[in-house]
């Protein structure tokens, strides 16, 4: 780092993810000459701890970027697409955890660990988007393999946790459940049907090719991150009763082939990976163990015996940490380290 403090603003900190955020900056390397809260008028005039102060929360406006260098936000895509530019024309690097920049040709859509080059391009719009969490950590997990033997298609399955609707679903989840299991009246607000004891095949709005829009970003952002269209994607997006840590069933066709036992030694000590696979002893990843840290946790690796180049595995992150605020701070720390 060259000595340089960072004036750092986050959007959307009274959110489940906002909340994160400023945890992951406490933790983070990046060295501060301020931070600012931001959130909608509601929460104007509340306060959030940073390292032990006490700190305004600040009504997020078109005006609130002046002399802020970095802006990390989440609050929604509708206000991402509102704020960003403003932030951006006021010179203040944005970096986003909506969908709304997602697929922005001219916006650098980064995971450290596959793609850090690509936060060079920042000085496109002055914006860097953070991938969908469930894309994020399949990145992570299958990018040695991709490195080492190209690959041809994928399919995932995932088991999202509520979390990564914000703090109503994860209220929701709880209420609902506590109401259920004293046989009282449940209310359903945030999703179309009951999620305590239950299982949707439903996350985000469902489009004309019978998908939903959370199955297509894992499609579009997974080749996006790869720069490589030829890869097959095919995705079912599935919320269930857990509150943090998103789960998914990876099936990956390789171009060239690799063995199981061969996969396991290459992600091996990979950054931002942890092999978990020891069946035998009932160990392999859980959403309760991916909780609360940041590494993304591989295991059940197989071979998939019904073609001759497939493997199979279960990979498992937090979703509101590596999935969301971790990954967002970590392209936050390339941008102060390299190029600020
Ligand atoms: P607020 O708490 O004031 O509503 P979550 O995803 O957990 O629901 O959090 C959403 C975050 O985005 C919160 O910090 C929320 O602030 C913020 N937010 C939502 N809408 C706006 C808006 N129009 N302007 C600024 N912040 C917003």
């Amino acid at each position: 780092m060259s000595g340089k403090k960072f004036n750092i603003a986050i959007a959307g900190a009274t959110g489940a993810v906002g909340n994160q955020m400023i945890t992951c900056l406490e933790e983070s390397s990046i060295p501060l000459k301020s931070v600012r809260f931001l959130a909608s008028h509601r929460s104007a005039g509340s306060k959030l701890n940073f390292k032990g102060a006490s700190i305004d929360v600040e009504e997020l406006t078109e005006n609130s970027f002046k002399g802020v260098d970095i802006a990390l936000f989440s609050a929604g895509g509708g206000t991402s697409k509102k704020f960003a530019p403003f932030a951006a024309n006021d010179g203040c690097v944005v970096i986003d955890n909506s969908s709304a920049w997602r697929m922005d040709p001219d916006v650098p859509l980064v995971v450290p660990e596959v793609n850090p080059h690509a936060v060079a391009d920042y000085t496109n719009k002055g914006i860097i988007a953070n991938p969908n969490c469930s894309t994020i950590q399949m990145v992570v997990a299958i990018n040695p393999v991709y490195r080492k033997c190209g690959i041809r298609r994928i399919v995932v399955s995932t088991y999202q946790a509520v979390s990564g609707t914000g703090k109503k679903a994860i209220d929701e989840l709880f209420d609902q459940t506590r109401s259920m299991i004293n046989f009282a009246d449940y209310e359903i607000n945030v999703y179309p049907h009951r999620i305590a004891f239950n299982c949707l095949p439903h996350i985000d709005v469902f489009l004309e090719n019978g998908y939903t829009k959370e199955e297509m970003k894992m499609v579009n952002e997974t080749r996006k991150i790869f720069e490589d269209d030829s890869i097959g994607v095919t995705a079912t997006t599935v919320r269930v009763p857990v509150f943090y840590s998103h789960s998914e069933s990876v099936n990956i066709e390789t171009k060239e082939h690799i063995s199981a036992d061969e996969v396991k030694s290459l992600l091996e000590n990979k950054p931002g990976i942890k092999v978990v696979d020891d069946p035998a002893n009932n160990i392999y990843p859980l959403a309760i163990d991916a909780a609360g840290q940041d590494l993304t946790l591989v295991g059940r690796i197989r071979n998939d015996e019904s073609i001759p180049n497939g493997i199979n595995m279960w990979i498992v992150a937090d979703n509101i940490r590596k999935g969301a605020a971790t990954n967002t701070v970590q392209i936050a720390e390339i941008l102060a380290d390299k190029y600020l």
